[in-house]
């Protein structure tokens, strides 16, 4: 075939121009491509976040997150054995709290017994083998919504890690693994450090959310554990503006001197930059959130046929690899792990 520009030995002035390294020759079969690949996704890079509800009645589904539920503790407990044997290391525990049951201070936060603290037990006690994370915030139990206490309209940051002291003790104390301060309060991993220190916990692993910022990809998450109709204003007097990276370093590095094991990057996807940067210059174990939004938004087009959604999930778990991510939190993870054992 002549070729337009009427120009001869093509091949040629392409191996002058290429100096003969043809990209596309690793990339001309699947054994190739498998032997080339930097990073692949491992179920042992998942912690899947799931949602507890009191009683023992069916799974709640979340409407604004297709195929996620609001499940009992005995789910709970089904739920954990199915992720370990699935080879999943973590499960997150969210709690549903009902409006009755929120206050002012989110007390119900740091009762012993409070639905997240026994669905801690009895995973422990039925499925020893899996991690348990824990979120501490008040969030899920405040009658404002906010993962801290007010005091005259404002957010005040030493009462609410004060709180989140106590938050943190009663979930240790009921066997979760991890603790992870999600409320962007400063000097929250020092004394919760301190306070698990003091009872003994020296075990207790703490991940920070360091790197939380105040965004828009949390919405379905919040119908999901109730705050959504009920939050107050917005979380930017504490979590971290969208236009900043400077200070996520500040407040990694910041939270690692303070004890932290382990540190996150929360959105995830919105967000590689960050995660790619802490994980390089701080060279501590750093994991990224993929969103109650992030989840949605995949789910949505998917459901509407505009992209193929095992694809696009399995692409957007890579992205968190390549980008230095140890491990990502992700409302996928039974279906990346089911996916990977097919292969
Ligand atoms: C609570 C908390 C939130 C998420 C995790 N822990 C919501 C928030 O800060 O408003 C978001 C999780 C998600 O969107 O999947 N502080």
């Amino acid at each position: 075939m002549q070729n337009p520009l009427g120009l001869d030995d093509i091949s040629g002035r392409i191996d002058t121009a290429t100096g003969g390294l043809r990209m596309r020759r690793l990339r001309q079969h699947d054994w190739s491509r498998r032997l080339v690949r930097e990073t692949e996704v491992s179920a042992n890079d998942l912690i899947w976040p799931i949602f507890v509800r009191e009683g023992d009645g069916n799974d709640q589904p979340v409407p604004s997150m297709p195929g996620v539920f609001r499940m009992s503790v005995a789910r709970c407990v089904e739920a954990a054995r199915a992720a370990r044997d699935l080879g999943i290391p973590v499960i997150a525990l969210f709690p549903y709290t009902e409006g009755t049951r929120r206050d002012e201070m989110g007390s119900e936060a740091f009762n012993p017994g409070n639905l997240v603290c026994r669905a801690c037990r009895a995973i422990k006690e039925t499925v020893p083998q899996i991690g348990i994370m824990t979120d501490v915030a008040l969030d899920p139990y405040t009658s404002h919504g906010h993962d801290g206490i007010l005091v005259d309209g404002r957010i005040d940051n030493d009462r609410s890690v004060e709180a989140l002291m106590r938050q943190a003790l009663v979930q240790a104390e009921a066997g979760c693994d991890i603790v992870g301060p999600s409320d962007m309060m400063d000097g929250r991993v020092a004394l919760i450090r301190q306070a698990l220190d003091a009872a003994g916990l020296r075990d207790t692993l703490i991940m920070s959310y360091s790197a939380k910022y105040a965004s828009a990809f949390y919405g379905p998450f919040r119908d999901a554990v109730g705050s959504g109709g009920i939050l107050k204003g917005d979380k930017r007097t504490y979590q971290m503006d969208f236009g900043n990276a400077d200070e996520a370093l500040r407040e990694a590095t910041q939270d690692l001197a303070e004890g932290a094991d382990m540190i996150m990057v929360k959105p995830g996807m919105p967000y590689l930059d960050i995660v790619s940067r802490l994980s390089r210059e701080l060279g501590m174990p750093t994991f990224a959130y993929q969103t109650s939004g992030e989840y949605a938004m995949i789910m949505a087009a998917a459901g509407n046929g505009w992209l193929d959604g095992d694809k696009a999930m399995m692409e957007s778990l890579a992205a968190f690899k390549r980008a230095g991510a140890a491990g990502t939190l992700t409302y996928f993870a039974p279906r990346v792990a089911e996916a990977l054992g097919r292969r």
